[in-house]
């Protein structure tokens, strides 16, 4: 049977990476969490403290930096190897949250990201959720997500996600921190997150994992036939 490539862009927190993650395990396909690179790099520029308002140290610090997904048999996902560390975890921490979208709206940064996420998808047979995916990475995939959901919903589910990890978290945090977030990622100048045109729009404020993953898989059964 023919691959394809399946994009899921959309806004934050609204259950992308789940849904993909499902669609890559049932169709036997690569599952690849492009936030997961920006995340990474982003937790690099802090630990070395890269000041990436200076596009030399930028382009430096990249040169130093390996991004690598190893598929872990446990948790059932490839996880994220920054320079041979396993940063799965730790990049979901509130302080890489905070100035992700910052470092995501570096031109460098995504050529480097864009990059590596076009060579995972050259033999297709790939999941990819993020933002710009359907539009800048794989703008020739043959099905395309967009996914959406009530800002309300969105918030309390980020919430009781990081709630487990740090009991002190707020909801106005979780909120405010959202909110910036989808700001910055849909008004940056290069590849802002926006839905591509021949998209198709998953509104899952409503829905059960359940419901949404039968509706995806329907959609791509539909699509891998028609390849
Ligand atoms: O999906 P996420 O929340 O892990 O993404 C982290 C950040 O990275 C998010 O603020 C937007 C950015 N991002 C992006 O700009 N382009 C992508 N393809 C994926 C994520």
């Amino acid at each position: 049977m023919k691959k394809i490539i399946i994009t899921i862009d959309g806004w934050s927190s609204c259950g992308k990476s789940t849904l993909a993650k499902q669609l890559a395990k049932a169709l036997n396909y690569l599952y690849v969490d492009s936030g997961a690179m920006y995340r990474a790099i982003t937790l690099y520029f802090l630990r070395n403290h890269i000041d990436w308002t200076d596009k030399k140290e930028v382009h430096n610090a990249l040169k130093d930096i390996s991004l690598e997904f190893i598929y872990n048999p446990k948790s059932e996902r490839s996880e994220i190897y920054l320079n041979e560390e396993n940063v799965e975890y730790v990049i979901r921490d509130m302080v890489v949250a905070e100035k992700v979208s910052d470092v995501a709206a570096i031109k460098e940064v995504r050529e480097y990201a864009v990059k590596q996420q076009q060579k995972m998808g050259k033999n297709r047979g790939i999941v990819m959720d993020g933002r710009d995916i359907g539009t800048v990475v794989f703008p020739d995939a043959e099905l395309k997500i967009f996914m959406t959901a009530d800002n309300a919903v969105r918030v309390e589910r980020r919430f009781q996600e990081l709630y487990e990890k740090n009991p002190n978290i707020t909801i106005e945090e979780v909120k405010n921190n959202l909110e910036l977030r989808d700001y910055i990622d849909s008004h940056r100048e290069v590849s802002p997150l926006h839905q591509a045109e021949d998209a198709i729009v998953l509104d899952n404020t409503n829905l059960t994992e359940k419901e949404q993953f039968h509706k995806a898989l329907k959609l791509a059964h539909k699509h891998i036939e028609q390849y």
